[in-house]
């Protein structure tokens, strides 16, 4: 039997429930990140590091909501919050009380002076450019190829173009002239953003970067390019923006604690409230200081709601705590270690690539440094194999494409488990080649990235 076909075998409820969904949304999903094909599944609940689906399957997550849930599913004191918070209302119109004692967790936590709240990353870095432009008086922002900030307008450009052009929007509908102040720079190549900045350094607002690059597989970033972005913004008077969506998660103060730098905006979300919709633009007093009624607008009605405060405060006291970011990094330390020990007995070319709780693996010969040189290196046919293989053995090994996030749910256990199946998919690609790609019969593999 196919990989394929034993999808197919075991998810028919799934494919049932995709028709339906396909009538009432476009594709079937509410984003386009959890569609694959032939279809996805579609899931039920979920517990510690275990997630079920409508076919009662059960599989052990590694995705862990794209990076959100390091708590784990269902964290019984998150419960415990959700459940007192609701009693209390979920909404109160005015400025919530906890949401001082959380502002103050996180300039504690993250080395930043002032925060406002919103519910997405998306937002949190919306406003964040636009703050920028504010405080600078200034219209262009830097951004870097592959690097993905969320779903408004400005920064969807060179997101994941298969086509390697100077300038590819993300999407249709996006207004050439909305992306005319959006400038695209590699990721670590400090002579080309030099270059960049030479011609345009005095009209730039911003850079923005996501510090370790996780939405192309996980790229970290060469430390000397880093300091060298900083020292040229100073030069020219623009501000740098971490957009720690992710990254802030990945480490107990997120890339700019563990780089020891300290960027002029940091926007975060995903894994700061435990599963909740929260997120964060943070900053220098001064910067942050241009937002306020009649000045630079900042708004949203369910910003900084009880539910998601509270139980941000519960996640970044009490469970992500300093010795939780050491269980959950020797357990992402162990599966690095079974990759890079799959690729030596195997003798295949597989780059492993780990940043704290979350890591990643890049079907080629030669670390990649940046989105061009995943895409002329990757052997995406390879990486498919992998995907599939592993959802039919019961584990989702990482959102497609980006890194596995461990949770404190995680236990060894898990992580052999996870390597048994990895080495067994890598053995089975390697010995039939990959001429078991069309047995998959998927769609060209340009239109899937
Ligand atoms: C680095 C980064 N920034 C921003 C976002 C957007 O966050 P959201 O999906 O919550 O809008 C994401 C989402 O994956 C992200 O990875």
């Amino acid at each position: 039997m196919t990989i394929i076909d034993n999808y197919r075998k075991y998810t028919s409820r799934s494919l049932s429930l995709y028709r339906e969904a396909r009538s009432v949304m476009p594709y079937g999903v509410s984003s386009n990140y959890r569609y694959w094909e032939p279809y996805p599944i579609y899931l039920v609940k979920g517990k510690g590091s275990r997630v079920w689906d409508v076919d009662g399957n059960e599989y052990i997550d590694f995705n862990m909501g794209f990076g959100v849930l390091e708590v784990g599913h269902s964290h019984p004191r998150i419960v415990e919050e959700v459940r007192r918070a609701v009693e209390d209302s979920t909404i109160l119109g005015f400025e919530y009380e906890k949401s001082v004692e959380l502002a103050k967790i996180i300039c504690n936590r993250y080395n930043v002076d002032m925060v406002r709240f919103s519910s997405t990353g998306t937002e949190a870095t919306m406003h964040a450019i636009r703050i920028a432009r504010a405080y600078t008086k200034r219209k262009k922002i830097i951004k870097f190829e592959g690097h993905y900030h969320g779903s408004h307008d400005q920064l969807l450009i060179n997101v994941n173009p298969m086509r390697l052009e100077s300038r590819v929007p993300t999407s249709p509908g996006i207004p050439e002239e909305t992306l005319s102040n959006t400038l695209v720079a590699d990721w670590n190549d400090y002579e080309g953003f030099e270059r960049l900045v030479r011609v345009h350094g005095n009209d730039v607002a911003a850079v923005i970067m996501e510090p370790v690059a996780m939405n192309m597989g996980l790229i970290p970033a060469d430390l000397d390019f880093l300091k060298g972005v900083f020292d040229l913004a100073r030069d020219y008077g623009f501000l740098v923006i971490f957009d720690e969506v992710k990254t802030g998660g990945k480490f107990y103060s997120g890339a700019s604690g563990y780089y020891g730098l300290k960027p002029d905006l940091v926007t975060l979300g995903k894994a700061i409230a435990g599963g909740l919709p929260l997120s964060v633009v943070a900053g220098r007093r001064d910067v942050l200081g241009v937002v306020g009624p009649g000045r630079v607008a900042h708004g949203g009605t369910f910003n900084a709601n009880p539910l998601s405060v509270r139980v941000a405060i519960v996640t970044l006291r009490d469970i992500l705590t300093e010795g939780a970011f050491y269980y959950m990094n020797s357990l992402s330390e162990e599966l690095q270690k079974g990759y890079e020990d799959i690729a030596d007995d195997l003798d295949i070319d597989l780059i492993v690539n780990r940043w704290g709780v979350s890591g990643t693996i890049i079907p080629a010969e030669i670390p990649p440094k940046n989105y061009k040189e995943i895409v002329r290196n990757t052997d995406f046919k390879t990486y498919s194999l992998y995907f599939y293989s592993m959802l039919t053995q019961k584990i989702i090994p990482m959102a497609y494409q980006e890194q596995w996030t461990i949770s404190i749910a995680h236990t060894s256990e898990d992580i052999r488990n996870h390597i048994e199946k990895a080495y067994d998919t890598f053995k089975l690609i390697k010995s039939r080649g990959s001429s078991i790609y069309s047995e998959l019969n998927l769609p060209d593999i340009e239109e899937t990235w």
